[in-house]
């Protein structure tokens, strides 16, 4: 991967004066005077899933710009060398090869010289005959129970990915309660200790690493806990399993060797849940439905691999987010799914674009004069429209959003799913072509003259950018090729705006400061504060002190 910084190419500069030319054509015109815009800016993706980027401010002129920016920052060769492991996570010194979890060729895929998918097969199989006696009630706990109950202990990637598809793929659960604890406050592990039946419940210490401070810190009381009320050390290999890329480290929590799911380093946390990282979603909805659900993802793996980049989606999407970043000074993007079970989707979405893209260094090791990732956030619809829409509709700044629903609802009930869906076309369409809205409640076009003070607070003006994304269901499949599309779409902003997405030092510093007042809290040496932060430490202290 080259660094090229992209305000030097000639499309970047020719995007600049492009730009002048945009910034005032509204929407309503754009479709006004070319009737084919649909047909010509929607894709379907194996029937299955309907892309359409139509309404947004672009032209074909625009794409082709854009399409030369992605020439000349040399995206092929990026993604072929993604595809091909080479070690694109230069400052970690690792390739990427999430994409070799849901290989689903024939082909090997070499990580020194040595192919991996032998390896990643192994633990597949593994992950399938453990899941299958879970499921089936074969594995007991130590006092003979049938397993009904697994808990997740792990944060970030470890955490996010995991429940937001099982929370997605609900409709396909089968009787096993599957529940989630990341955050070091102890009122989340408190709702497990005291909910839980241990002798029926397993614990799955997700961590890459094992050595992050708030999983370790869930599972040793978690472990605890078990220990000093139920039974003895020996007892714990029928309830403690761990997933991680440090075997050692988990061996030394006192978890069985035959219990540890590997992955390795090339899998990046917050693209893990194609791996054992997805044992929770596994244990979910089963096997079968965890491959129809890896399908998904390599098929559009395929689709970003060899697509031509104007037909190509995760490249179009990307670069028109990058055209809105960095043209249109946009700053967030929202994540709208109009699918409840689809709630926790902008949050994962988040984890994945910012602390991939959030970097102001660039391949070179320069500070950036671009803007990198955007703010990433979102609710469901329709909540968000009783929420923050009217800023989206009538604020200040400019916000493309992302619409995401499926045709059909899982839990049909008389109208519901059409009133949805009515609320998810009706909002793309108010965005982009803008309405005001008599005292009659008549809707006259955007390009109404509004004079009267009254009026002026219901004009909506419109010229709003969305993208729409519509599936059939949502199903394993379709979820899988719907992460895999952002995923895509996060590495080419990376390539293009010429950063090391793969990565996350940003998250460290952080955590070495409180760990360090973690000590002083704790009567150790006082670490040297500023002193904002030294007031805080002294009313938290003071505080305590008066509830004694
Ligand atoms: O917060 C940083 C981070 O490293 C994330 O990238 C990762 O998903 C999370 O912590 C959890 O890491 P691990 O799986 O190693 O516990």
């Amino acid at each position: 991967m080259k660094s090229i910084s992209p305000i030097t190419t000639n499309a970047w500069k020719e995007l600049r004066i492009h730009f002048n030319k945009m910034k005032n054509i509204h929407l309503v015109d754009l479709f006004k005077y070319n009737h084919n815009r649909f047909k010509n800016f929607s894709y379907v993706f194996k029937s299955n899933m309907l892309i359409d980027f139509s309404k947004n401010r672009i032209t074909d002129e625009t794409i082709q710009i854009l399409l030369r920016l992605s020439e000349e920052m040399q995206l092929s060769q990026s993604i072929q060398d993604m595809f091909n492991g080479k070690h694109i996570n230069v400052t970690e010194n690792r390739p990427v090869l999430h994409t070799a979890l849901r290989n689903f060729s024939h082909e090997p895929i070499l990580v020194n010289n040595i192919d991996i998918m032998p390896k990643i097969r192994a633990v597949l199989n593994k992950m399938k005959h453990f899941s299958k006696s879970i499921i089936s009630g074969v594995w007991r706990g130590y006092s003979g129970k049938k397993i009904t109950h697994v808990v997740n202990i792990g944060i970030g990637g470890s955490d996010l990915g995991p429940r937001m598809v099982t929370e997605a793929l609900k409709p396909y659960k089968n009787h096993l309660k599957i529940s989630y604890v990341s955050n070091i406050d102890s009122t989340d592990v408190y709702s497990i200790l005291k909910n839980c039946d241990f002798s029926s419940t397993i614990f799955l210490v997700s961590s890459k690493n094992f050595t992050t401070e708030e999983t370790i810190t869930n599972a040793t009381t978690i472990k605890n806990y078990f220990l000093k009320k139920y039974c003895n050390l020996k007892d714990m290999k029928h309830h403690f399993f761990a997933v991680t890329a440090n075997v050692q480290e988990a061996l030394k929590f006192g978890i069985e060797q035959n219990n540890i799911f590997e992955l390795w380093d090339w899998v990046g946390g917050r693209y893990s849940l194609w791996s054992a990282m997805g044992l929770s979603i596994m244990l979910s909805i089963g096997f079968n439905n965890f491959c129809n659900f890896l399908h998904g993802a390599y098929d559009m793996d395929i689709h970003f691999k060899h697509a031509s980049f104007e037909k190509n989606i995760p490249v179009l999407l990307s670069l028109i987010g990058i055209w809105y970043n960095n043209f249109f000074n946009t700053q967030t993007e929202a994540i709208l799914p109009y699918d409840q079970y689809l709630y926790r989707f902008p949050s994962y979405i988040q984890q994945c674009n910012m602390e991939s893209n959030g970097k102001n260094i660039d391949r070179n090791g320069d500070k950036v004069c671009w803007q990198t990732g955007s703010i990433t956030w979102g609710e469901v619809g329709t909540n968000g429209q009783h929420s923050f829409y009217q800023l989206i509709h009538q604020g200040t700044k400019l916000i493309p959003c992302d619409f995401i629903a499926s045709t059909i609802s899982h839990n049909p009930i008389e109208n519901h799913h059409k009133i949805l869906l009515s609320n998810f076309f009706a909002q793309t369409h108010a965005l982009a072509f803008g309405k005001y809205f008599n005292n009659n409640g008549e809707n006259t076009s955007c390009d109404h003259d509004v004079n009267h003070f009254s009026e002026k607070f219901k004009y909506f003006e419109g010229n709003r950018p969305s993208n729409s994304i519509l599936f059939k269901i949502i199903d394993p499949y379709s979820l899988g090729s719907l992460i895999a599309l952002y995923e895509h779409k996060i590495f080419v902003q990376g390539v293009i705006l010429n950063i090391f997405s793969f990565d996350q030092w940003g998250v460290e510093l952080g955590k070495v400061i409180s760990n360090n007042i973690f000590q002083g809290l704790h009567g150790g040496k006082n670490y040297k504060n500023d002193v904002s932060t030294q007031g805080l430490i002294h009313f938290y202290n003071t505080f305590k002190n008066s509830m004694n």
